[in-house]
């Protein structure tokens, strides 16, 4: 017996709550075969109890189908929480939703919402509860590439409830205006416009809210930073220099906002021909796992330029849906994989925190007042001064 056969019998053991197995999550470590005897380590990112036993039980049980007499497993577990992301100290306005995601980008049109939309529907086709915020105000796409574009939201006194498609949940501007119909507003608007999809939306206890945010930096993402604790963000980026170069700004905004960065989506990584499934190089490819890495976080899905993403986008039909054996549905439901472990590893280490982003102001003084200076030594806060009302994030 060698350390491959054990490896491979280590697939059959999948991780509880989750449609991959330990091996491929890159769990199982430190094998050591002697005969009749192995020794091995699982260091998972669950301080659950009940993962443990599983995964010890089930791990045993193939190896003993190996012939193993003498079997040892050593599963290695982060500390139980001292607290779950949504009982820290900070500001929480939607707790009931149990993580957030950002999803991010330096440029428009990178595929920002259709990462979104397939990132959410795989998710849900995981088994989790999950809603898809458009929080993209002055570009709300989410409404036509979910299929819900002729439905009006139902609303309930001063709530509204969310839509459903594909098992998710969505809320849109979109879906609040006629459409065609442009925003012209303020920072504080925008301010104001997040906290009520957070707020006076009527999301389910969702495992996961995605958020579909505008491109960029600014007023949307510190506000949403500020409201909630958001537990995991992701950049998506086209491989080209020019699109990388934003992608660092907005891995930057991540680590200045304290929100874990679960990785980098390389969209638009070369070109799957239709009529003959070979692979080219149109945009580049593999140019974002450096970039990635800078900021101490992985590349985790290059995603090619397929036109049934495209069309999937257009016609309301997500291609991880409706193309589930495709290979493009298949990388985005490990995409989804990755950040769901990654998000079960943030709460098993203490979940997070906004508490070091909100704004703060000396007592007695306004934060939107004339001349109140933001403080500049929290999480870089003060370097984004909003509309220019003063304050950051003051509304
Ligand atoms: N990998 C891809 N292959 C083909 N078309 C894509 C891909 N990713 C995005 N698109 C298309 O590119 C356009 C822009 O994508 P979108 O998700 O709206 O970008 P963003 O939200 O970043 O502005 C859409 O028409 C979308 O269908
Ligand atoms: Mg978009």
């Amino acid at each position: 017996m060698t350390k491959e056969n054990v490896l491979e019998a280590l697939k059959s053991v999948t991780y509880p709550g989750f449609t991959k197995d330990i091996v491929t999550f890159g769990f199982v470590k430190d094998i050591i075969v002697e005969g009749n005897a192995v020794a091995l380590t699982v260091d998972i990112t669950s301080s659950a109890d009940e993962v443990k036993a599983q995964i010890t039980e089930e791990a045993t049980t193939e190896l003993k189908k190996l012939g193993f007499e003498n079997i040892t497993i050593n599963v290695k577990a982060p500390q139980a929480p001292k607290q779950m992301s949504n009982s820290m100290s900070g500001k929480n306005i939607a707790p009931h939703v149990k993580n957030f995601l950002m999803v991010s980008s330096g440029k428009g049109g990178v595929g920002k919402s259709t990462t979104s939309v397939n990132i959410a529907v795989a998710m849900a086709m995981q088994g989790k509860k999950v809603g898809l915020l458009d929080a993209d105000i002055y570009g709300p796409n989410i409404p036509r590439m979910m299929g819900v574009e002729d439905q009006k939201p139902e609303i309930q006194g001063n709530k509204v409830l969310p839509l459903k498609a594909y098992g998710v949940e969505v809320m849109s501007m979109g879906s609040l205006m006629e459409p065609g119909q442009s925003l012209i507003w303020r920072g504080s608007m925008i301010m104001k416009a997040i906290e009520q999809f957070l707020r006076d939306i009527l999301w389910s206890e969702l495992d996961v809210l995605v958020i579909d945010m505008p491109p960029g930096t600014g007023d949307a993402q510190l506000t949403l930073a500020q409201s909630v604790p958001v537990t995991a963000g992701i950049t998506v980026t086209t491989p080209q220099m020019v699109s990388l170069d934003d992608s660092r700004r907005s891995l930057d905004m991540f680590q200045k906002l304290h929100i874990p960065t679960a990785g980098v989506i390389e969209n638009m990584s070369g070109f799957i021909c239709p009529e003959c499934d070979a692979e080219s190089d149109i945009f580049g490819m593999g140019t974002s796992a450096p970039v990635a890495l800078e900021y101490d976080t992985e590349l985790i899905a290059r995603i090619p330029i397929e036109p049934a993403i495209r069309i999937g986008g257009d016609t309301g039909k997500p291609v991880t849906y409706h193309q589930p054996d495709s290979e493009t549905a298949k990388r985005y439901q490990e995409a989804a994989s990755k950040v769901l472990a990654f998000i079960d590893k943030v709460n098993a280490e203490g979940g997070v925190d906004n508490q070091a982003i909100q704004p703060t102001t000396p007592p007695g003084v306004s934060a939107c007042s004339t001349g109140a200076a933001p403080q500049q030594s929290s999480g870089g806060c003060g370097s984004h001064g909003g509309d220019g009302q003063g304050g950051c994030g003051c509304h």
